[in-house]
């Protein structure tokens, strides 16, 4: 049995206003929560026992996803009572591995879309006799980032988070959320205390001498902790720029019971969800759109998430902007820079206008 920790207890703070009602985790992209897309592809890599480290909305997991048995994986659930951070979640779940010290424990941030191959990096890490092995990608601007340098073998030589100054940015390669502990290694995290394992554990290992691997790839990677990281994934796995099994490359993806009219234009990979409508001669592209929602004649919707039960109504543009549940954007307003509005808000009509551009 192989058995991984899946960490999805975080608030989502910059998703807001999405998470108010959703954790991030359980946020559908492409019609399916982030934390399914990760249980499966760690179930065809052989991970049979997962157990969430659940905190923030911690009672949503189980009801969501329940022990696992449709997924076809078994779930236990590991509830923090205050958030532990990363590290502090990690050796909290860990009271609920059934699996020995010498064990692989995989360990996965739950907000991160990734095409890396688990299986490899499991075999890779029991191999080699190392206490940690990462899961490294490369980004052209690494300063939001953990920056992880190694050398030539692939062995960690530093772990520097979010640098400040150019002479930081030792390296382009980052922490991408995804590890593989040996269960003794989580065992001696401090317990009972927020600890993070970027922070904190991390560099210890590395103080101590033992061998923590890091292994860099190509593979599609994204962190979907904004909303526009969260419309890009969800874009990209429709449009198959991100790997996704059990599903054909298209411009668009219609959810059960979702209604486009013959008029309207939906593309880019919008995903539109169940019993979700575009009505008449809309237009919709780039974007997410949750179940339930309506976008109505003669309205725009680009590289956007329109909330769960929301309405843009006739007119009405809507550009990288977040609409949360149940919101209306009333007829002839606009959109546009990172607007974001709250659950249940109504705007009047042509109330928010932008004329600069
Ligand atoms: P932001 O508030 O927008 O930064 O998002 P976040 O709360 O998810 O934080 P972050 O993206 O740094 O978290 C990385 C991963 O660790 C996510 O999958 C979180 O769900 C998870 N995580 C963060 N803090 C905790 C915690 O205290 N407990 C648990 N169980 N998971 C956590």
């Amino acid at each position: 049995m192989t058995e991984a920790i899946l960490l999805v207890g975080g608030q989502g703070t910059r998703l807001r206003p999405l998470t108010i009602t959703t954790p991030k985790p359980l946020l559908p992209v492409a019609g399916v929560p982030v934390t399914v897309h990760q249980i499966e592809r760690a179930r065809d890599a052989g991970v049979t026992r997962i157990v969430l480290g659940t905190s923030y909305r911690a009672e949503v997991f189980a009801e969501r996803l329940g022990d696992g048995r449709d997924l076809g994986v078994e779930i236990a659930y590991a509830v923090e009572d205050e958030p532990l951070g990363t590290g502090g979640a990690i050796r909290h779940a860990a009271a609920l591995l059934t699996c020995g010290p010498g064990d692989p424990v995989m360990v996965l941030n739950g907000d991160v879309l990734s095409g890396v191959d688990y299986g490899a990096l499991l075999a890779g890490h029991v191999a080699s006799g190392a206490a940690l092995t990462l899961h490294l990608t490369r980004v052209d601007d690494p300063t939001a980032y953990g920056l992880v340098p190694t050398d030539g073998e692939g062995r960690v030589l530093a772990f520097r988070e979010k640098p400040q100054t150019p002479e930081e940015i030792v390296t382009d390669q980052i922490n991408a959320g995804c590890y593989v502990f040996t269960r003794s290694v989580i065992d001696e995290i401090p317990a009972g205390r927020p600890v993070s394992v970027e922070r904190e554990v991390f560099p210890r290992l590395l103080e101590r001498g033992v061998l923590v691997r890091g292994v860099v790839d190509d593979a599609y990677w994204l962190d979907l902790g904004t909303p526009w990281d969260f419309v890009r994934g969800s874009c990209d796995l429709v449009r198959g720029v991100a790997p996704w099994s059990g599903h054909a490359a298209a411009e668009s993806l219609l959810l059960e019971g979702a209604q486009v009219d013959d008029a309207a234009l939906v593309g880019g990979g919008t995903a539109v969800g169940r019993s979700a409508r575009v009505i008449g001669d809309a237009v919709v592209q780039g974007s997410v759109l949750l179940d339930g929602c309506t976008v109505e004649p003669g309205a725009r919707v680009v590289g956007s998430v329109v909330g769960e039960g929301a309405r843009v109504c006739s007119g009405a543009s809507v550009v990288d902007s977040v609409i949360g549940d149940g919101a209306v954007v009333g007829p002839g307003n606009e959109l546009r820079h990172g607007a974001r509005v709250w659950p249940g808000v109504e705007l009047p009509p042509t109330s928010v206008r932008f004329s600069s551009d």
